[in-house]
């Protein structure tokens, strides 16, 4: 061989072998993330992480929109609920369905709407049910600070990634029928104090029935779901010391009041299969304990 051919076969040789180590690692298994992200280890940031720049001016308006959300948007909610009145800890608490990733996993499928959904339309959804407010619009500067937010406690969580520690309420292990007049007692003693004998609670203590409290599609409407929060979460004081049956007593209990109807709820789970203690009649699915519905409300939708 010549010199040249030589050099030619070695320099050939060298860039197969490169496009060999390019080509080398396995492609990850289906389903899994490509990116490497170490759950065990990964954190939220910290607020006092929020940049001092544009962004982070958006970040803590998001994060101030979550606080104070009636005192920020009293054209759209008129309950005296917050987004951290559930989303505990600035949507950091593990037991209060934490935001913590939330930016990773979505859009998604929501079996209650029936289709694919974005951020934005899932915070609309708490806007209009947990809040009994309205919407607001998708391009607004107050949607984009929210999301903001929630990319800003979602950061280095991997796209499409859904962190194991967070899959909305804990499911409680059993479902036990609640006893209003249990739950009424154990109200009166241990929960009034806070959220008042009428439910109405006293800002920044959200209610828990009537025309301020969230609406009968709201997800804290369902036995099951408000005993997780309540048997995790309340009291304030106290969380953990209630039994699984006090909580599904307090739920029932809660949950036979009147409270904000929603429009257009009937179309929800447009395909059927909704959870058997949605308090509202929709597609094969009968109404659960449903409660009297206050306040005729204009489409939010
Ligand atoms: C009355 C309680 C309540 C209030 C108030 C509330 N939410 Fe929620 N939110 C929930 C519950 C419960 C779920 C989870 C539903 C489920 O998994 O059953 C949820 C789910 C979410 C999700 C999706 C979480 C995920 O992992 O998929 C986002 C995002 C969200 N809420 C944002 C907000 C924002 C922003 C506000 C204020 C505008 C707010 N929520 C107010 C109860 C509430
Ligand atoms: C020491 C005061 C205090 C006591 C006692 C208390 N709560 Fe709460 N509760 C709060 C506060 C404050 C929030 C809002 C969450 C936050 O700010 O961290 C809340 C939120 C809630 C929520 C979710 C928000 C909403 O509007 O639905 C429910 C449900 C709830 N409490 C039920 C109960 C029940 C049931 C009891 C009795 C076992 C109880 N609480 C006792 C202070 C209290």
């Amino acid at each position: 061989m010549s010199p040249i051919s030589t050099t030619l076969a070695a320099v050939a040789a060298a860039s197969l072998v490169a496009c060999t180590v390019e080509r080398a690692p396995a492609p990850p298994p289906p389903g899994s993330s490509a990116v490497s992200f170490d759950e065990a280890a990964w954190k939220p940031p910290a607020e006092s992480d929020i940049p001092n720049d544009s962004m982070g001016t958006s970040i803590r308006r998001g994060l101030a929109l979550l606080r104070f959300t009636p005192e920020s948007l009293p054209k759209y909610v008129h309950s005296n609920v917050r987004c951290t009145s559930c989303h505990e800890n600035d949507g950091l608490k593990a037991t209060a369905v934490p935001l913590t990733g939330v930016h990773a996993r979505f859009p998604k499928y929501n079996a209650r709407s029936g289709k694919v959904i974005t951020l934005a339309d899932r915070v609309n959804f708490c806007m209009t049910r947990s809040l009994a407010g309205a919407a607001l619009p998708a391009d607004s500067r107050e949607m984009n600070d929210m999301l903001a937010y929630l990319a800003f406690i979602s950061r280095d969580v991997p796209m499409g990634r859904k962190l194991s520690a967070v899959d909305g309420l804990i499911p409680m292990k059993d479902t036990l029928p609640g006893d209003t007049l249990r739950g009424r007692q154990l109200y009166a003693t241990t929960c009034a104090l806070c959220h008042q004998a009428d439910g109405a609670g006293k800002s920044p203590i959200p209610a828990l029935w009537g025309p301020q409290s969230y609406s009968i599609a709201a997800s804290m409407a369902r036995a099951e779901r408000a005993a997780s929060f309540i048997s995790h979460n309340m009291p304030q004081t106290a969380p953990g010391s209630l039994t699984p049956q006090n909580a599904f007593d307090l739920a029932a209990y809660i949950n036979s009041h009147p409270r904000p109807d929603s429009p257009l709820k009937e179309n929800d789970w447009p395909t059927g299969g909704a959870p058997r203690d949605v308090p509202y009649a929709t597609k094969g699915h009968a109404a659960f304990n449903p409660p009297a519905r206050l306040l005729p409300r204009v489409s939010t939708h």
